[in-house]
């Protein structure tokens, strides 16, 4: 009996290439499966072309809530963002894929799952840590490390030559992938990180010069620690993050150039635009800076690059995760309350923020009438503050001849 395979599907060039080379090259029954994580298309075309191409089903599964709610919100809660500049969509997305892959594995019946991802990527590593930490049992099968279709050229070339439709051209050079929380696009120009992205590499985002030349002022509502209004209005979050998609994306914000570091060890040329999670993101940051004291915000950024990393890497059904998670979702219990952004000219910024469980207290920080700081007590504060470097300072800083000047040279001071 011919074996199942399932095929994590989204109906480009390296899938549907893959999915007629499962069949015969290796003998699966192939069961395409489109996991709608806000990837822009149309199911009925796609389903038309996975079969075409040779599957013998399709499923499509609308997991855009799913991925919201247990992914990208999550990533938002922790500050989470690789490098300091990328805020992981497609890292994000690749395990709710996986664990969608396995469970349609199950109903299916199939021995096998795959997917169209390189040899020399990140998401390799997440697709199949993922499966396996979720099904040990099922067969791995990665096509593009194992055939010898080398360059999209031949991969195009194969398509043509089996009537496999395909939706590029050998001039669409850009590699692309896409959910709610963001588009990446790698490959072609880009790889010379010389060469400026060219204007045909962006979708999403308008170029700053031909933004609007009026800011855009939008009050983002937030319930611990989670994006729930715009505007004073409720809305779910599939709509407010693609609501945010369009407004700041017309300002041109969430365009990112990046020089990537993937887990595989090769450094990368990496463009994004993430329009809606870089405008939350800074205005969940704003939030928290008022909600959160000084060492709650000092932990939570080390933690939020550990949060990073794992999300990268492939790590997320993990413990770690789990215990990172439950330190992130604890500290998230005050940041409740509103932050007006504005959207201008490629920035996002905070420029007001309100809460009710805010630590600012204007009685203490005012210059004005009202004060209640006891600016006398100061004084002593200081005196105690300073205590240890007084001792230190005549004990030995004073006792040594030279200029004080040069504490920060010591090598400098040494050699003379
Ligand atoms: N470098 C990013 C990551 O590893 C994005 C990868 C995007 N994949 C693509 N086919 N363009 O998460």
């Amino acid at each position: 009996m011919t074996e199942k395979l399932v095929l994590a599907y989204s109906g480009g060039l390296d899938t549907s290439v893959a999915v007629r080379w499962l069949a015969v090259e290796r003998g699966y029954q192939v069961i395409a499966l489109t996991v709608d994580v806000g990837i822009g298309r149309d199911s009925a075309a796609l389903e038309e072309r996975a079969l075409a191409a040779g599957a013998v089903a399709f499923r499509w599964v609308d997991a855009r809530d799913d991925f919201i709610r247990y992914f990208a919100f999550p990533a938002l809660a922790a500050g989470a963002l690789y490098q300091g500049r990328y805020p992981l969509a497609t890292a994000l997305a690749r395990p709710l894929i996986a664990k969608l892959m396995v469970d349609v594995a199950r109903e299916e019946g199939a021995q096998a799952v795959s997917h169209g991802c390189t040899g020399k990527g990140n998401d390799q590593v997440r697709f199949d840590v993922s499966v396996q930490a979720l099904a040990p049992d099922l067969r791995i099968v990665a096509p593009l490390r194992e055939w010898d279709l080398r360059t999209r050229e031949a991969e195009i070339e194969y398509a043509q030559k089996h009537n496999i439709p395909v939706p590029v051209t050998k001039e669409s050079s850009y590699s692309v992938d896409e959910n709610l929380w963001g588009r990446a696009i790698e490959s072609g120009p880009l790889e010379d990180p010389w060469v400026e992205p060219p204007e045909e590499a962006f979708a999403w985002t308008r170029p700053v010069a031909r933004t609007p030349e009026e800011p855009c002022y939008v009050e983002i509502g937030f319930q611990r620690g989670l994006p729930v209004s715009l505007d004073g209005a409720d809305l779910d979050g599939v709509s407010l993050v693609q609501r945010l998609n369009e407004l700041a994306g017309e300002h041109g914000i969430g365009r990112i150039d990046h020089l990537e570091d993937r887990l595989v060890g090769i450094k990368s040329r990496e463009g994004y635009e993430a329009p809606a999670a870089v405008t939350l993101l800074a205005a969940h940051q704003a939030l928290e800076q008022m909600t959160l004291s000084k060492s709650q915000l000092r932990l939570k950024a080390s933690i939020a690059q550990e949060y990073a990393e794992l999300i990268y890497n492939g790590l997320w059904f993990t413990g770690h995760h789990q215990d990172l998670a439950s330190y992130i979702q604890s500290t998230q219990r005050h940041v409740t309350g509103t932050v007006r952004m504005r959207l201008h000219k490629g920035q996002a910024t905070a420029v007001g923020t309100k809460s009710p469980r805010s630590l600012y207290a204007i009685a203490l920080a005012t210059y004005e009438k009202g004060d209640q700081y006891d600016q006398s007590a100061a004084e002593g504060f200081i005196h105690i503050w300073g205590l240890p470097v007084r001792v230190q300072a005549q004990a030995q800083l004073l006792a040594q001849p030279g200029d004080a000047l040069r504490i920060a040279a010591p090598e400098q001071a040494a050699e003379e």
